[in-house]
């Protein structure tokens, strides 16, 4: 089991495929993009297998999430989608993906045993998209969401962070689009993990002021607690139901000591927090000769990495400090 000293029990596991991505968001990375991890940095394809099977059978994890970067860039991701499936116990398994390349792949995902997507889309304007995300791919997103609720990798979740004077008037209108088409909008709040460090707080969009907007258009009502979980996103039911929205408002009401989460980089180290300063490194024993690479070790070094999970993101602390990897390398 992978317990913290404050008593939080990690289930979920996100594993980070790639720090890559086709995409240059300009709240997440600069237009020249980032320095790349080297191919020989990256964890291989047999050695995410191994660690996803180590979490499940020695670790109590039951969800396991990929990420990027991109993780529709990562040549073997159907590949390690169904090798993961073939694990017992059989973690349920999902995908953030910007949704580019979805059109060509939810087909093959689905058959290898991804349950479900996540895709963000920030707007339905083709022109905003373009300023946002630096590239003219916007048909792409829409034609994977698509393909991806044809192939049945549903609830299909999409996620939109709002930016002033691009798209923060915006939310009302994504609402009615996702309502039309059965998909499950999430907003999130900008989070300082930015490559570029430009976050300002009195800069982002809050959680209070993207229900104020939605209300403008829509009835609102709280779910209640219990559904929530430990999920991020506190959900709204819509116009009485059935379909729901979601704010996943870190900033302004953290969630992290309903946290289940913990995290492997595409070069394997360990994050017990999006947000924490330090790494563990599970790669020196995987590619190490001799008794360092058993299964037992590897779950060892896991759980007392595990242990040291901080209470919280320290987002509201005054000597918070930004991490060093941007979120487009920790994996969301
Ligand atoms: P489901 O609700 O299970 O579908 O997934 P999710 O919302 O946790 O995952 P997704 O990858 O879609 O992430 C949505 C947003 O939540 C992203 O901006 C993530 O960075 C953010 N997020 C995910 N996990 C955490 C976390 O542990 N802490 C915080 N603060 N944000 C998180
Ligand atoms: N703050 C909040 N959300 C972000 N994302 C990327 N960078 C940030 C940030 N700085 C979003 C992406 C994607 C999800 C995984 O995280 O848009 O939907
Ligand atoms: Fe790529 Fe996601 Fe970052 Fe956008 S937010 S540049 S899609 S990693």
């Amino acid at each position: 089991m992978l317990i913290d000293t404050y008593g939080r029990v990690a289930t979920d596991l996100r594993v980070s495929l790639t720090d890559r991505c086709n995409l240059r968001c300009t709240y997440c990375m600069p237009e020249e993009g980032l320095q790349w991890l080297a191919k020989p940095d990256l964890l291989t394809d047999d050695e995410i297998v191994r660690l996803v099977r180590i979490a499940v059978t020695h670790l109590g994890i039951t969800e396991v999430r990929f990420t990027g970067g991109e993780p529709l860039l990562r040549p073997g991701l159907v590949g390690i989608v169904e090798r993961v499936a073939a694990l017992t116990p059989r973690p349920k398994m999902s995908l953030t993906t910007n949704g580019i390349g979805l059109k060509r792949t939810a087909a093959a995902l689905r058959q290898a045993g991804l349950d479900r997507v996540n895709v963000s889309l920030d707007t339905l304007r083709p022109d905003v998209f373009k300023t946002l995300t630096r590239r003219d791919r916007h048909k792409d997103v829409i034609e994977g969401l698509a393909a991806a609720h044809d192939a049945g990798l549903t609830p299909v979740k999409i996620n939109s962070v709002l930016m002033p004077g691009l798209n923060e008037d915006e939310a009302p209108e994504l609402l009615a689009w996702a309502v039309e088409h059965s998909y499950e909008l999430r907003f999130i709040e900008q989070m300082p993990l930015d490559a570029q460090h430009g976050w300002k707080r009195d800069g982002m969009i809050t959680a209070g002021d993207i229900l104020a907007s939605l209300r403008t258009r829509f009835e609102l009502t709280e779910e209640g607690s219990e559904e929530r979980g430990s999920a991020p996103a506190e959900r709204w039911v819509v116009d009485g139901g059935p379909h729901r929205v979601g704010v996943i408002a870190s900033v302004t009401r953290p969630f992290c000591s309903a946290c289940d989460r913990t995290r492997l980089t595409a070069d394997g180290q360990v994050r017990t927090c999006l947000f924490a300063s330090e790494e563990t490194d599970l790669r020196a024993a995987l590619r190490a000769e001799g008794p360092e690479n058993s299964d037992e070790n590897i779950a060892r070094i896991w759980k007392l990495a595990m242990w040291g999970k901080k209470a919280g993101s320290g987002l509201d602390d005054p000597s918070f400090l930004q991490p060093d990897r941007p979120m487009s390398a920790i994996g969301g």
